[in-house]
């Protein structure tokens, strides 16, 4: 897509110069990539982050090294200024291992049809629903969102420009062939407890309905208001299907839904995370149990962070004590924010146990009590 002034200015505003990387081949620009700074949330707290974006190489220039120079020039810079951790969604899954980073969590899509969202028990709803204007959205929502995503592992902090510009702002080529983005509150005692953001895409086939709720982001602080919620959405009216991307593999649907196979959810990767810095990254999360572990990380990228870390009393240190588990830096990636276990890695050939046990502790220690999610691709 040819990118109008329009769209440059999203960019710009979220996107300060010196987060950006360009390579240059006889003064033409021929690769390119970026990062937004923001906090992802880790179980038990947030970390700033480099989530990276913006990752393209001109067809003329790409296998000679363009992408690997400006992901050297990007870790480099994001370990300079402190950033524990650098994230990303990646186009295809082959690219970002070799850079360090590990596949963290797991979404999917589903494409429900109209008759099987009957709930499995009945129930009350709670609260009240009210359809607000845009320009009513951010005051009303930023707070319930910033509220539920520091507790989420995988969300991250969105600013008022990011609201404005990514949330808010509805151009039309970004409705993918949909109306424009209807914002529902869900409130409980006059207080906004959760919210949801759809689009609708008419349609009639044969004098009948074929039009898509698209549901574009929906949370809530408790779990009435997330059933609630989707109760809502699931029963507009001339709807044949309804759909939702980037849903966690243990979302509440597959428990409530009385036939929750219909809604035919396709899993596949979520957000990559790459551990900038091993021992601010793991100081930067809470753990579920007392305990320590003594990890061997190799890191050919970033090879400072090579060596031994012992992980004791919620901290991260060097230490010469003996290793127990011996692991690549993706694997700690992928085990940070509590979405693969210890155990998973290591059936998978992607951890050593060197001392019996030690997988059982570091999973008591890292696990949490959900699935992280990231609802949004950055
Ligand atoms: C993906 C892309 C950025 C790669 O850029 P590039 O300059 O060709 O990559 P490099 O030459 O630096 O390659 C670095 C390594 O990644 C590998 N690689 C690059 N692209 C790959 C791909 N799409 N799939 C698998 N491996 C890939 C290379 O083989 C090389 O491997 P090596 O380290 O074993 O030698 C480029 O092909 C592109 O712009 N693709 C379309 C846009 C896109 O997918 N962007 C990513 C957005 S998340």
């Amino acid at each position: 897509m040819v990118p109008n002034e329009e769209r440059m200015q999203r960019f710009t505003d979220l996107l300060p110069l010196e987060r950006m990387y360009g390579a240059w081949s006889n003064e033409a620009i021929v690769g390119g990539a970026g990062s937004f700074a923001f906090d992802l949330t880790v179980p038990g707290g947030g970390v700033p982050t480099a989530g990276v974006t913006v990752v393209g190489v001109a067809p003329t220039h790409r296998r000679r090294g363009v992408l690997r120079s400006l992901m050297r020039a990007q870790l480099d810079d994001a370990h300079e200024r402190g950033e524990p951790l650098a994230a990303l969604w990646a186009s295809e899954e082959s690219i970002y291992g070799r850079f360090g980073y590990g596949l963290a969590s797991f979404c999917g899509e589903i494409t429900l049809a109209r008759e099987h969202t009957a709930f499995a028990h009945p129930f009350e709803p709670q609260g009240t629903l009210r359809l607000i204007e845009p320009e009513e959205a951010q005051a009303a929502i930023s707070p319930v969102f910033d509220r539920i995503r520091s507790e989420w592992p995988g969300m991250f902090s969105r600013t008022p420009v990011w609201w404005e510009n990514r949330e808010i702002a509805d151009p039309e080529d970004r409705r993918d062939g949909a109306g424009p983005k209807r914002w529902v509150a869900y409130e409980q005692d006059g207080s906004v407890e959760g919210y949801a953001v759809y689009r609708h895409k008419p349609g009639f086939e044969a004098g009948t309905t074929n039009a898509e709720l698209r549901v574009l982001e929906a949370l809530g602080t408790s779990p009435e208001a997330l059933r609630d919620l989707w109760a809502y959405l699931l029963a507009v009216d001339w709807i044949a299907t309804v759909k939702s991307y980037l849903l966690p593999p243990d979302h509440p649907l597959f428990l409530l839904l009385a036939t929750p196979r219909r809604m035919r959810y396709r899993m596949g990767d979520g957000i990559w995370v790459r551990l900038v810095d091993v021992g601010a990254a793991l100081s930067g999360r809470s753990y579920a149990g007392e305990g320590s572990i003594v990890f061997d990380v190799a890191d050919e990228f970033c090879p400072w962070n090579e060596g031994r870390w012992k992980l004791e009393g919620g901290s991260a240190e060097r230490s010469k004590d003996t290793p127990e588990l011996s692991l690549p830096v993706q694997s700690l990636g992928s085990a940070l924010l509590g979405g693969v276990s210890f155990a998973a890695l290591r059936r998978a050939g992607r951890v050593v146990e060197l001392n019996a046990g030690a997988i059982e502790r570091a999973d008591a220690l890292f696990r949490w009590d959900r699935h992280p999610w990231c609802p949004e691709i950055f």
